[in-house]
């Protein structure tokens, strides 16, 4: 071999090494991150009043918080703070707090009354924040929020950390800097934004080519990913089941009237309840069913992943709906069918129809909510199988701390298939209880080669439990 040749060769050997040994790095450097994110995420407090970001998105429930794991917490719970600490009565409404799981979030600023929203799920955003660029994306950097405006600054999930510490961890609301709590470093929120990013999915879907093995749950999937007259209609706003639009492929923000659902349960129990105007602080004064309240924003919310949804009841920015089935039926409604969303008649032209004035029949909200149930599943099925992939690797702590993760998964996934009663999939939901029991007895074993081999039993039965889920013939 000549000298010019094993330079060449040499020199693309150690070109192939240094590439290897950056991504590796980066790699490396990318899980550090994420770990630290997720210890500052559970317990860092920012010398405020004791919350931490896991206080209300909590781990063990898809990042988080709902009525019925409210119930099971001791009042001396951060979350409760505001009965506790009279410095802090009016942090929060205890009452909707305790019965809808919501929060009092001053969106539109510290000097106007806060609105009342759910804790969303922190699950799949790398797909889900990029805002439409001619509307939202011009004022800010990320889609956050119910109304895509929750973080200040630039709008990003970086400056989030910033909002929410200023938000929800305050020793006394005069909310003082320095005093009542601390802003995070650069550093901190780096971690925190790597972590976030790091939950649920990082893919979208692809709707059109998967085939369901229930014709109950494929009709579902037809009816959902379809913009015809005569379905749901509800592809053109959650793609791929996901939270952005079919035109723009972006995270938009749209008037779908859920404000203005008569009898809201909210407004049953506290009815002079701030109206929630959404997206932006201009203020507007014909806001509600009866066009009489005052509010702040332009009406319109932002379009949330449905994947995630079965599992995270209660549904829509102010938790006014308990099942994925009514979440469903609000589009027959005429709240949604007066709204813009819904695209609706021009009085003013006799021609004009309303486009998106969708009337599911019952058996029809049924089919396509057992799909959502579907979807859910599997996610759920993924996520528990990815928590458990490297658990040989860990300490024995941190090796029960994924399992129970993993564990909390494998439970969504059997609520999610059984709680439509009617069960299109039941080999599927034996096969993930046979998971379940496995993983239990895996999480108490004292010994860790007996757990992982049981877990790794429990893998298979949960790819199996998702494969029955699908047509086996077409995908
Ligand atoms: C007291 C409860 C509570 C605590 C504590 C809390 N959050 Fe939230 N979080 C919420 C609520 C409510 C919203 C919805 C806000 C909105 O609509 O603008 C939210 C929204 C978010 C979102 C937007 C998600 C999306 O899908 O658009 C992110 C990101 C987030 N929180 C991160 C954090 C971080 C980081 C911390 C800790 C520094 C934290 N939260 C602490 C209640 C809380
Ligand atoms: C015009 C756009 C649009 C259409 C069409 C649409 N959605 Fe939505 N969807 C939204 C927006 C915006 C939200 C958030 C609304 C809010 O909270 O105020 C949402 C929220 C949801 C939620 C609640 C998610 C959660 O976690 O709380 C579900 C479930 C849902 N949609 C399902 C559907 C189904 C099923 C269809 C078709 C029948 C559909 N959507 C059609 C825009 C749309």
């Amino acid at each position: 071999m000549n000298k010019i040749k094993t330079t060449a060769i040499f020199f693309i050997i150690s070109l192939f090494l240094t590439k290897t040994a950056y991504v590796e790095s980066a790699e490396v450097i990318l899980s550090e991150q994420i770990a630290k994110g997720k210890d500052l995420f559970v317990n860092e407090t920012f010398a405020g009043n004791g919350r931490t970001c896991s206080t209300c998105h909590r781990l063990d429930n898809n990042h988080t918080i709902d009525p019925k794991y409210i119930t099971q917490l001791p009042d001396s719970d951060p979350l409760f703070i505001a009965e506790t600490n009279p410095d802090l009565a009016e942090l929060e409404r205890p009452k909707l707090l305790r019965q809808f799981g919501l929060i009092l979030a001053n969106v539109d600023g510290f000097d106007k009354p806060g609105v009342l929203r759910g804790v969303p799920h922190l699950l799949g955003l790398k797909a889900s924040i990029t805002p439409e660029e001619e509307f939202e994306g011009t004022v800010v950097k990320h889609a956050l929020g119910w109304s895509a405006d929750g973080s200040p600054n630039d709008g990003s999930l970086h400056q989030f950390t910033v909002g929410a510490i200023t938000q929800h961890f305050p020793k006394t609301l005069n909310r003082k800097v320095g005093i009542d709590f601390r802003l995070p470093t650069d550093d901190e929120s780096k971690a925190l934004e790597a972590y976030m990013l790091s939950l649920g999915r990082s893919e979208e879907l692809d709707l059109d080519s998967m085939f369901f093995s229930s014709p109950i749950v494929q009709k579902g999937r037809e009816l959902f990913h379809s913009k015809e007259p005569g379905t749901g209609q509800c592809k053109g706003c959650h793609l791929n089941g996901g939270a952005n639009s079919s035109s723009s492929l972006q995270n938009g923000n749209r008037d779908t009237g859920v404000e203005n659902m008569p009898d809201s349960p909210l407004k049953l129990v506290w009815k002079s309840v701030p109206h929630d105007g959404g997206f932006g602080q201009e203020k507007q004064n014909e806001c509600g069913w009866f066009k009489n309240q005052p509010c702040y924003g332009n009406y319109e919310f932002n379009m949330t992943t449905v994947v995630e949804a079965a599992d995270t009841p209660p549904f829509f920015h102010n938790n006014s709906v308990s099942t994925i089935e009514e979440a469903v039926a609000f589009y027959n409604s005429n709240a949604f069918h007066q709204s813009p969303g819904a695209n609706p008649a021009d009085p003013s032209d006799p021609d004009s129809v309303c486009e998106r004035c969708i009337h599911l029949e019952p058996t029809q909200v049924t089919a396509i909510a057992l799909f959502l149930r579907t979807i859910n599943a599997m996610e759920n099925i993924r996520s528990s199988n990815a928590l458990e992939l490297h658990l040989e690797q860990l300490t024995k702590k941190e090796r029960q701390e994924q399992l129970a993760l993993a564990i909390a998964e494998t439970t969504d996934a059997i609520e999610v298939l059984e709680g439509g009663a009617i069960i299109p999939n039941p080999e599927s939901v034996k096969l993930l209880r046979k998971a379940l029991k496995y993983e239990e007895i895996a999480l108490n074993s004292r010994y860790k080669i007996e757990a992982l081999k049981l877990i790794t039993q429990a893998i298979a039965f949960k790819s199996q439990a998702n494969d029955l889920l699908l047509d086996s013939s077409k995908n």
